[in-house]
């Protein structure tokens, strides 16, 4: 058995800069309300016309990091993208990102778990390299938000803490057994799909794009991201603690031991809750959602990328990805790097 690690990370976001007072022209909201309620400042939002969508956004991430694994693309074996904005309803961006590249035939997986959906496809990878089939799989988590909101007052609830961006990993063959993932951990609640949602359109409702158009209800909010915030707040407050806890004692390790937590970027009061719950220091958990809001499947990586390129990962340290979204659906991933 091979344990994977990370050898390569890389982000892209759009350059496009969305202020908390831009988006105060738009609907009824504040500066403050945003800040206190979320600690989001700004965020970006691809410019209307541009050529960015998830998957080419999510190949830009891609290249960076596989230039800094110092790998060829042909060194790819296989392909994950995690999403919940794909370009088209399907084929799912992974056989896009293999085609840009001009990579053969090798597998491309799309992921389907939000904001839990590079922890899916981190795990999924980590089992394909342990098992000697796969030895470098590039992992991507990719969202363009920005089109699909409702910008006016009526979508205020969701729309002020989306945003669009990238970040990639290349995972790889590790031959010590001691460092790179030591574990990951995945769960899920259907019971509560529906608190976190986009309904339409729809095959199962059989209510698809052409019967919307038809309909042409202004009223209708279907086909707009839905989120019960308190219900889901009240619920990734525990989940993460116990997912985050589940992966260390799954390890014989401690929060004592967590050199760095990358929180999924939801909401700061939830990456701050913990922190304060687990006694850590504001060294020991990274955050950036003040600068990008919550990029759903890409937040993970966007935030490990950061940490890193800051200096704030360092060999040997154990780091801890922890997710929460809709689904629901939690992970955690612990890690030496
Ligand atoms: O990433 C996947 C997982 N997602 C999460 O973990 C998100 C979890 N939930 C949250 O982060 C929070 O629930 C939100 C940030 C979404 C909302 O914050 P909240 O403190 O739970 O506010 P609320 O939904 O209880 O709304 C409080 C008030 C309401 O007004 P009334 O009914 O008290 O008069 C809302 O209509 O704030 C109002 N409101 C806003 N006001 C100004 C909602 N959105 C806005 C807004 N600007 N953007």
């Amino acid at each position: 058995m091979y344990n994977s690690r990370i050898i390569g990370l890389g982000t892209y976001l759009p350059d496009n800069v969305i202020t908390n007072d831009y988006l105060s022209k738009l609907m009824d909201t504040k500066d403050a309300w945003i800040q206190e309620r979320t600690g989001i400042k700004e965020r970006r939002w691809v410019k209307p016309g541009s050529d960015d969508t998830t998957s080419t956004m999510g190949l830009k991430a891609a290249k960076v990091a596989i230039e800094r694994a110092g790998i060829d693309k042909d060194d790819i074996d296989f392909i994950i993208f995690a999403t919940l904005s794909p370009d088209y309803y399907f084929p799912g961006p992974g056989v896009q990102v293999q085609k840009a590249l001009g990579i053969k035939t090798v597998g491309a997986l799309d992921v389907r778990n939000q904001c839990t959906g590079f922890l899916y496809a981190l795990s999924v990878a980590d089992q394909f390299i342990k098992t000697g089939m796969y030895k470098n799989i590039l992992v991507i988590g990719s969202e363009l938000h920005s089109h699909g909101l409702d910008k006016t007052t009526r979508g205020r609830g969701v729309s002020v803490i989306f945003g669009d961006g990238a970040g990639a990993a290349i995972l790889s063959r590790e031959e010590d057994n001691s460092r790179g993932i030591l574990s990951t951990h995945l769960h899920s609640e259907g019971e509560h799909a529906e608190e976190l949602t986009v309904l339409a359109p729809s095959m199962g409702a059989m209510r698809w794009v052409t019967d919307i158009i038809k309909e042409n209800d202004p009223d209708d909010t279907s086909y707009m991201p839905y989120m019960n915030g308190p219900f889901v707040f009240k619920n990734a407050v525990v989940r993460f603690s116990e997912v985050i806890k589940e992966g260390l004692k799954a390890n014989d390790l401690g929060i004592k031991d967590i050199d760095m937590l990358i929180p999924h970027q939801a909401n700061l009061r939830i990456s701050q809750f913990i922190q304060k719950k687990f006694g850590l220091s504001d060294d020991q958990v990274f955050n950036n959602i003040q600068k990008y809001g919550n990029t759903t499947a890409a937040s993970v990586p966007i935030a490990l990328t950061e940490a890193w390129e800051l200096g704030k990962i360092k060999e040997g340290d154990t780091v801890v990805l922890a997710a929460f979204g809709s689904g629901f659906t939690w992970g955690s991933v612990v890690m030496k790097w």
